[in-house]
């Protein structure tokens, strides 16, 4: 089996691809190949065609990045047909609308310049560039570097945007003044992965967690991205700590340095360009818990992180249907945003033999299997209770009161 090739040989790689990319012919190249994955030709003959067409040094770069831009389409709109990008960097990329989003409230009341910690292939680099402000984009990866000044070219904020070689966690250290690499703001947006797996330990991001403390710190006017599952104990005194969710998926979730934060916890919710906020200055404490009643809410993912059940269980007059369990449950429908709504029509112990049997009575044949504390597969439950019946239910199996238990719900909640 040939070695894998070392960091630095595929840094040298992908530095040589980019290069090549971006003369004329590089470019007509990335036409050819994106006029093919346009066309849906599969890879085999696509590379074919490209060898043919455009030499077998383009080929392979040039189809390569034509995916990419295919994949980042959906999310960055008519940027991604320019962008420069690769697979870790696109998997790394926040969206592109959230970054806007933070610029702006970053630099809101006008911000000289912002260091951008880590910048991979620049999304926050060029949303602060094009919010207005002078961004000095610092990556240690020279492969991120060459794609965050390709881009910013690209885009035509090159004049706003100086990429520079450097290692945040120092940079962080020697920050005083309120300003880090020479800025009075900053973003940070850790890698919160290496090797393809996640790290789940702030401790093991890069930088690490004493670098995103010692920036909230150092430097009031700063934004650091964290993980959605961030313990809340983490987040230091003074800090606001934001989770925001994008169509009922959390997307991200943020910690305000102190000049910008406004209140302790924030839930965000982005729905058609529009933002729903909920907030507390401090934690609410828990929703009352009570026994099940005609109608189960879901309540947005956001809501969930940001430990804010309680505001909406106050606003739907609903309660938990378990202490541990992020269900609520009241007597009226609600069209509150803040939750997915079902009528519930059962309330039963987890039973299959029961369940397939009640399931069979009311002529259900195709359920949805939704769980929360449960244990189960929810596509194998489905696919275990598929029958003859034309009817369809949701299934919620979770747990009420400690006990395991299956709630037959319909959406018309
Ligand atoms: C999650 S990515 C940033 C993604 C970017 N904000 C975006 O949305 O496209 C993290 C970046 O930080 C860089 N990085 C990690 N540790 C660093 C350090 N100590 N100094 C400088 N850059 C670092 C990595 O090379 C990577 O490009």
């Amino acid at each position: 089996m040939p070695a894998a090739p070392s960091p630095d040989d595929a840094t040298a790689a992908g530095l040589a691809q980019l290069q090549q990319l971006g003369t004329p012919a590089g470019t007509a190249a990335l036409a050819r190949a994106a006029a093919l994955v346009a066309e849906g030709v599969d890879v085999l003959p696509a590379l074919g065609r490209l060898r043919a067409e455009v030499g077998v040094e383009l080929a392979g770069p040039a189809w390569e990045l034509a995916r990419l831009r295919a994949r980042a389409r959906p999310v960055f709109g008519a940027d991604a047909d320019v962008l420069f990008l690769t697979s870790d960097t696109l998997e790394q990329a926040g969206r592109p609308a959230l970054a806007a989003r933070r610029a702006e409230r970053l630099l809101a009341g006008g911000t000289g310049s912002v260091a951008d910690l880590g910048s991979a292939s620049g999304t926050d680099t060029i949303a602060l560039a094009r919010a207005g402000a002078q961004v000095v984009a610092v990556d240690r990866d020279p492969l991120a570097r060459a794609l965050t000044a390709a881009n910013a070219r690209a885009l035509g904020v090159a004049d706003r945007v100086r990429v520079i070689d450097g290692d945040a966690v120092e940079l962080v250290a020697a920050a005083q003044g309120g300003r880090v690499a020479g800025c009075p703001a900053a973003v940070l947006d850790p890698a919160r992965r290496a090797g393809g797996r996640r790290q789940l330990n702030p401790d093991r991001w890069s930088p690490p967690w004493s670098t995103v403390a010692q920036l909230l710190d150092r430097v009031p006017r700063s934004v650091v991205k964290v993980a959605p599952g961030l313990d809340h104990h983490r987040v230091p005194a003074g800090i606001e700590a934001e989770w925001v969710s994008v169509s009922g998926s959390i997307v991200e979730a943020l910690l305000w340095g102190r000049e910008r934060a406004e209140t302790g916890r924030r839930a965000s919710l982005v729905r058609d360009g529009a933002v729903l906020e909920l907030t507390a200055a401090t934690d609410p404490g828990p929703a009352p818990t009570g026994p099940v009643r005609g109608r189960l809410h879901e309540p947005d993912p956001a809501v969930i992180r940001s430990g804010l059940v309680s505001l909406v269980a106050a606003e739907l007059g609903a309660t938990l249907i378990d202490p541990t369990i992020a269900y609520l449950t009241s007597d009226g429908a609600s069209d509150s945003p803040w939750v997915n709504s079902y009528r519930v029509d059962e309330v039963l112990p987890f039973n299959l033999k029961k369940l397939r049997a009640l399931l069979r009575a009311r002529g259900v044949g195709r359920v949805v299997v939704k769980k929360r504390g449960s244990p189960i597969e929810p596509e194998s439950l489905a696919r275990q209770l598929r029958g003859p019946g034309a009817a369809s239910a949701v299934l919620v199996v979770t747990r009420v009161a400690g006990a395991p238990t299956v709630l037959v719900c319909d959406v018309s909640g």
